[in-house]
């Protein structure tokens, strides 16, 4: 049984719960897929940092091209954020032929469509899940639980970072510049957390969601976004004594051919379901024509709910791998369908 060699970009948050969860499962992994999977090569920025896991010294290392370039690697799994620099390394690796496993939203949301146009070009994958609301199997869902329908609505807490505050600030009456130290010391914001609390990180998020579910092209640029930092206490105090949560919503709408993207704060009726979705849970609300009403729940953020959706991803990889087949073929392959919404 030849193992599965993986190059891992990125030892942070995500990339610990990636560890542990293959180092935790691996009997049952393999059982599943057949092999071992191994994580062979690990990108980091500091090598001397200290670290929460165990993991082999020798095999850390700054270069990125060690791995990419490394023919011993099958799939890179990419959970080291960034953009520019990072597509560049998935480009390249999926011009080598590899298989690629992201959580990065920034990336699919952006150039989403020239990372699957050289996956497909090169017989590769790119799987994505862990972009997206965490734990939450949505991005499988909408491509195959909901292929037979037709979506009219997606609608949800995409943000785990910001459901933490909002949370905190209604329950406790926390103040919002702590509670954002909290998600960051516990791994849950971004980098940059202004992409979190102004909205864009749940912007890219619905984009993506946007894509899948209607089956077009939707870009960034087409949502409207307003974050929470203009959110206080005294507002989230109020629209509870109303009757209301504010949570922040992402709305996405097929209204007659065309399709309308938001985020913002909304106040939602303390008794809608998705106003009790608190501290980092995610919910997402999809409504088919056919199917009617349907809801997600899970934890949108951290370590090992994010991971969760990596390593699944990595076991539909090694899986097509197997087969030999890949892309549209392999049939669990995240392609987003590039047609404009008029020819829907
Ligand atoms: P993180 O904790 O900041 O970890 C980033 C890792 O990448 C670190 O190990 C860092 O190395 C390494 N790294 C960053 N830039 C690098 C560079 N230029 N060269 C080499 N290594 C570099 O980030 P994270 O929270 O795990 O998030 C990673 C990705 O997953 C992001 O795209 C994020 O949006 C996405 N995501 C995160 C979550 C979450 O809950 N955190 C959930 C879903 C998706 P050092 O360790 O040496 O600093
Ligand atoms: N910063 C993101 C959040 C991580 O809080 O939802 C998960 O994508």
């Amino acid at each position: 049984m030849k193992p599965v060699k993986v190059g891992l970009l990125g030892l942070g948050t995500v990339g610990t719960g990636v560890v542990r969860i293959v180092e935790r499962h691996q009997e049952d992994l393999m059982s599943q897929v057949g092999s071992p999977i191994v994580i062979e090569k690990v990108l980091v920025q500091n090598v001397d940092k200290s670290r929460t896991i165990d993991v082999d010294a020798a095999k850390l290392t700054t270069d990125a091209w060690e791995i990419i370039r490394n023919p011993d690697i099958d799939v890179i799994v990419e959970v080291m954020g960034g953009i520019e620099r990072t597509k560049e390394y998935l480009l390249e690796a999926l011009s080598l032929g590899k298989h690629v496993v992201t959580a990065n939203k920034d990336l699919m949301a952006l150039h989403g469509r020239e990372l699957l146009a050289t996956a497909s070009e090169n017989r590769c994958d790119v799987f994505y899940e862990a972009s997206v609301a965490g734990g939450i199997p949505i991005i499988r869902t909408l491509i195959e639980g909901f292929s037979s329908d037709r979506i009219t609505k997606i609608m949800g807490i995409v943000n785990g970072t910001t459901n933490y505050i909002l949370t905190k600030m209604s329950q406790e009456g926390a103040s919002y510049g702590d509670v954002l130290k909290e998600a960051q010391e516990l791994g849950y914001a971004e980098a940059d957390p202004t992409s979190d609390v102004e909205g864009l990180d749940a912007a890219r998020k619905m984009t993506i969601l946007s894509r899948l579910g209607f089956r077009c092209e939707v870009g960034l640029e087409d949502v409207t976004v307003k974050g929470i930092s203009a959110v206080g206490k005294e507002d989230i105090a109020y629209a509870k004594r109303l009757g209301y949560e504010v949570k922040l919503l992402g709305i996405a709408e097929r209204q007659n051919e065309s399709i309308s993207v938001s985020v913002q704060p909304t106040m939602v009726k303390a008794s809608h379901p998705i106003a009790s979705v608190n501290g980092v849970f995610n919910a997402v609300y999809v409504h088919g024509e056919a199917v009617g009403e349907t809801m997600f729940y899970g934890a949108g953020a951290g370590e090992l709910p994010t991971a969760t959706s990596i390593v699944a991803d990595l076991v539909a990889v090694v899986k097509n791998l197997k087969i030999g087949v890949n892309g549209l073929g392999g049939g669990g392959s995240f392609k987003e369908r590039v047609l404009k919404s008029d020819e829907q």
